[in-house]
């Protein structure tokens, strides 16, 4: 049976609005379905502003994920993968530092500062990102020389201070940042920087960032033996 039999013309509209399939815009057509246009998956996906920065923190957590696992395997003097700690840092250059920051720093900071709110919040996380970046720097520069005990325990170090400072800063923007700019936008402007993030995004990466950005992350959880989510359930 066509799909159009399923469904009595009472229900279209509300069918149409709900139940689109991501494969693209379906006309009912008699007896027959077709589907005449591929929509792009973000205009599919409707991600709003808020839901777009924050599972763009979720990229950055499993890396953090991933740097906990390699500090603790330098502690315990166990091996792993030394393209790991550059595929890392990549991910947070590439797809935090210069992407998703540079988002908060050109589209969020300001708007907070002219309206008077969450300014002092707005300093210290602006702060972070710099200090941040420097982490990255030194992460970058130790994963070329990790010959040493030595060199090995000063990753350490640097990952740990990277992870101690991004997982508040990261809680920090989703639970007070984010939610606080419902009040200083009207609903207008929220949806127009949602779609203006999109554009950037598609600008920056040539196609769907976060998906392609979840792939690598998936790809560095792979290579470390943390990627099956169950491993992380208690006994
Ligand atoms: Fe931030
Ligand atoms: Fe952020």
């Amino acid at each position: 049976m066509s799909l159009s039999r399923k469904v009595s013309h009472s229900s279209r509209r509300e069918f149409l609005g709900s139940a689109v399939p991501a494969a693209g815009l379906i006309l009912f057509s008699g007896a027959e379905t077709v589907v005449v246009q591929a929509k792009s998956e973000h205009e599919e996906e409707n991600v709003s502003t808020n839901e777009d920065l924050m599972r763009e923190h979720g990229i950055l957590k499993r890396v953090l994920i991933a740097y906990d696992e390699i500090i603790r395997r330098i502690r315990a003097k166990e091996d792993f993968p030394p393209q790991t700690v550059r595929e890392g840092a990549t991910i947070i250059r590439k797809f935090i530092e210069d992407y998703h920051e540079k988002l908060e720093e050109d589209h969020l900071f300001p708007r907070f500062r002219k309206a008077g709110k969450q300014v002092e919040l707005v300093t210290v996380l602006y702060a972070q990102h710099q200090a941040g970046r420097r982490v990255t720097d030194r992460i970058m520069a130790k994963a070329n020389t990790l010959k040493t005990e030595d060199d090995r325990s000063q990753l350490a170090q640097d990952l740990e201070a990277f992870n101690r400072m991004y997982a508040p800063h990261e809680a920090r923007e989703d639970t007070v940042l984010f939610p606080a700019l419902h009040k200083i936008v009207s609903l207008h402007e929220y949806d127009a920087l949602g779609e203006h993030f999109e554009k950037i995004e598609r600008q920056t990466f040539g196609g769907d960032g976060f998906d392609i950005y979840v792939d690598k992350v998936a790809a560095l959880e792979k290579r470390l033996g943390i990627y099956d989510l169950s491993k992380f359930t208690p006994a």
